[in-house]
């Protein structure tokens, strides 16, 4: 593991958009698998800046996200959908149908995750996959758990992880119970990991994904298998390392 500690969440964004934009430059038509939360979001703003600059093009670019509530379709200002059209799609020029979410509306999981497992496998997998992380060490939504997933599967959500994302929610009681989300196998089969981490919250987690023992209860300390994973993390992420 590649690890980049950076000062602060500007230099943390800094370094992650230039490891994307490496990704896209070198192979325009690229698959990136894709993340939501707060952590990616000011990579995705560097991304959107050098585009406008005519130093992106995104236009054969294809895109996988890890994740979606079940419930939540694009209508829906909290779907990560919306997110993903908000944070980045709406602003290069990517082509809507080369951007691939879970459809959180589909209410049977078992056609949803095989659709979306054919989705990735037809894109001929992922060539760099970004990665935020839970308090509690999750991927995209894959929560501790006693074994590791590998394909697409619903998930029960953690309290911890409702409460965690309530802040994007006006109340915990509008936050879904449940998720559709990428398998640990999908994730690990990515080419090329970026996990990005920043604030204190996340010290606990990156320690134990860094050094920790390889185990399903902290589902990111699978990424010490991956033979090309970069962390880039701001000094409060990786103050326990
Ligand atoms: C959600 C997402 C994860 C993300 C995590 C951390 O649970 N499913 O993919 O990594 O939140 O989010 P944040 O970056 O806002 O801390």
């Amino acid at each position: 593991m590649r690890i980049y500690k950076e000062k602060d969440y500007e230099a943390m964004s800094r370094r992650a958009a230039s490891i994307i934009a490496a990704q896209v430059i070198l192979k325009p038509d690229c698959v990136l698998g894709l993340a939501t939360g707060s952590t990616p979001i000011g990579a995705y703003k560097r991304l959107v800046k050098q585009y406008k600059k005519g130093k992106l093009d995104f236009s054969a670019v294809r895109t996988v996200n890890l994740d979606e509530y079940k419930g939540l379709g694009a209508g829906d200002e909290q779907s990560y959908i919306n997110f993903m059209n908000e944070n980045l799609f709406s602003h290069v020029n990517i082509a809507k149908e080369n951007t691939n979410v879970p459809n959180g509306l589909n209410k049977d999981a078992a056609a949803e995750c095989a659709r979306y497992d054919k989705v990735i496998a037809d894109m001929g997998g992922i060539d760099l996959q970004l990665l935020g992380i839970g308090n509690n060490g999750h991927i995209g939504f894959n929560e501790p758990a006693k074994s590791f997933a590998d394909g697409t599967h619903m998930v029960t959500l953690e309290e911890g992880t409702r409460e965690a994302n309530a802040r994007f929610f006006s109340s915990l009681d509008e936050v879904p119970t449940a998720a559709y989300t990428m398998g640990v196998g999908s994730i690990m089969r990515a080419k090329m990991i970026l996990l990005v981490a920043s604030g204190k919250a996340k010290a606990q987690a990156v320690k134990d994904t860094v050094s920790g023992p390889v185990t399903p209860k902290v589902p990111a300390s699978v990424l010490q298998l991956h033979p090309n994973v970069v962390l880039v993390g701001d000094e409060d992420a990786m103050s326990l390392l």
